[in-house]
């Protein structure tokens, strides 16, 4: 298999997940979409991770954003997993969990990392735009569970810079100062962003977006 990269179409599959059987790419829609793995049911990390998304879900559903989840335990696992997910995060699991017994989906998107470990998925994130190209991966390992804030200050980013001349510099968060893409000249610059923009140095111009 191929490591899916930036720009590669999201590959599309059908399984069977907590709300039913989903056709990714029918189930995406036009819309934005976060498919993220985690190891295992019932186990201490990925459990704050899902209650942490549901608690989330919201800023996700503001964004455009559709969010579905994955591990290769069986769907009735998934179902009693999401009681106890519900009670101890104090949440409600309002997204699908993709029972990928089959290994089938993990395969495909490169979450069985065997080295790391042969039978568990990693954990993965892909966001995909909505023309269902990958605009960015992440892996983590078992042991570390993931900022979801993070998710949404990328796709922030992503969405601001789709169709705008800007890229966000490090720690960027919305509202801040973006920079101009060195491909924009100047006089390019002053047509685009009639409010002006500080030249710190030819190659680092800060504008409001
Ligand atoms: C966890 O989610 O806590 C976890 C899962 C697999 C290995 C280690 C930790």
């Amino acid at each position: 298999m191929k490591t899916l990269q930036l720009g590669d179409l999201a590959p599309d599959f059908t399984a069977n997940s907590t709300l039913g059987t989903i056709n990714f790419h029918e189930w995406l829609g036009n819309n934005w979409g976060v498919l993220f793995s985690h190891p295992a049911d019932f186990t201490p990390v990925c459990t704050t991770e899902l209650g942490q998304v549901a608690k989330i879900k919201s800023q996700f559903d503001e964004r455009g954003v559709k969010v579905i989840a994955l591990s290769v335990d069986n769907i009735s696992d998934h179902h009693s997993w999401i009681k106890d997910i519900n009670e101890t995060q104090q949440t409600s699991v309002n997204f699908p969990i993709i029972a990928d017994e089959d290994r089938k989906v993990a395969e495909l998107y490169g979450m069985i990392h065997p080295n790391a470990d042969d039978k568990m998925t990693v954990r993965s994130v892909f966001i995909i735009g909505p023309h269902k190209n990958i605009k960015l991966t992440l892996t983590y390992p078992a042991s570390t569970g993931r900022n979801f804030q993070e998710i949404i200050r990328v796709i922030d980013s992503l969405q601001l810079t789709a169709n705008r001349k800007l890229a966000t510099p490090a720690n960027w968060n919305q509202g801040e100062e973006c920079v101009i893409l060195p491909s924009v000249s100047n006089e390019e610059a002053k047509k685009l962003f009639p409010k002006g923009y500080e030249e710190v140095k030819p190659y680092l111009r800060l504008t409001k977006a």
